[in-house]
């Protein structure tokens, strides 16, 4: 594949949206030359379109309650939009030659699902893994949005209740595994400090690319 494959990855609120949107006019100025695809996970395709009406109960989501049924449910349209997402545009356009950025990728479900799955499999960030290896695309840098899950949530505007301090929770877990995740390949990541003002940020992830294309 000709192409680069770049991908955002954090928490909630770590900002990887503002980021994505400040590099999709920074980006093709400073390299006109270059054809740069946008996109992201939940894809919009029709697996990305049941993923985002189930996850609009974002409590329910996680909570205890939930079925193994319904976990499994989540965890393979995550999968299959996913693949979705490889067949019908990152393979395509990294064929191209293209610089793709997603704003989430495989990463997210390693940790996301590698919470929610804790008590149905025994090892499911490994487990996640293994079953996307042959057919997962590895990208060639992620850039990491570092923040505290209790700054993530203020910014998120979580309210304090129960519910929600079970989403924290969670969060603090997503995070944990995202570090595991990095330990495991910390020459793919690039660790950008998301707790300061949007603009150096959004800065410091622009010149990370610039060096890489
Ligand atoms: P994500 O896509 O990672 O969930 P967003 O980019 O949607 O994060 O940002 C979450 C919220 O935080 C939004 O309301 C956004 O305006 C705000 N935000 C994003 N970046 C910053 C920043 N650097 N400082 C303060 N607030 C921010
Ligand atoms: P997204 O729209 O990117 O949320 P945000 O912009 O707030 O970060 O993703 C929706 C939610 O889906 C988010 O909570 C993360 C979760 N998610 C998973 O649990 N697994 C996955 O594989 C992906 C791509 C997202």
């Amino acid at each position: 594949m000709r192409g680069v494959l770049i991908t955002l990855e954090g928490i909630d609120g770590s900002g990887k949206t503002t980021v994505a949107n400040a590099l999709a006019n920074s980006l093709p100025e400073a390299r006109p030359a270059k054809t740069f695809v946008f996109t992201s996970e939940p894809t919009h395709g029709e697996a990305g379109k049941i993923l985002r009406s189930l996850l609009v109960d974002r409590s329910s989501e996680i909570s205890e309650k939930i079925s193994r049924a319904k976990r499994m449910e989540e965890l393979c349209l995550f999968m299959a939009d996913h693949a979705n997402h490889l067949a019908r545009t990152v393979i395509p356009r990294l064929n191209d030659g293209a610089i793709v950025i997603s704003d989430r990728y495989a990463d997210s479900t390693v940790a996301y699902q590698g919470v929610t799955l804790k008590s149905i499999v025994p090892k499911p960030r490994d487990w996640i893994k293994e079953v996307y290896s042959p057919w997962n695309v590895t990208p060639n840098m992620t850039l990491f949005f570092s923040i505290k899950p209790e700054k993530a949530i203020r910014r998120i505007g979580f309210r304090e209740n129960k519910e929600k301090f079970e989403q924290f929770d969670f969060l603090k877990e997503v995070d944990r595994n995202f570090h595991e995740i990095i330990k495991r390949e910390p020459n793919r990541f690039v660790i950008i400090d998301g707790e300061r003002e949007a603009d150096q940020i959004a800065k410091e992830a622009f010149e990370a690319i610039l060096k890489l294309i």
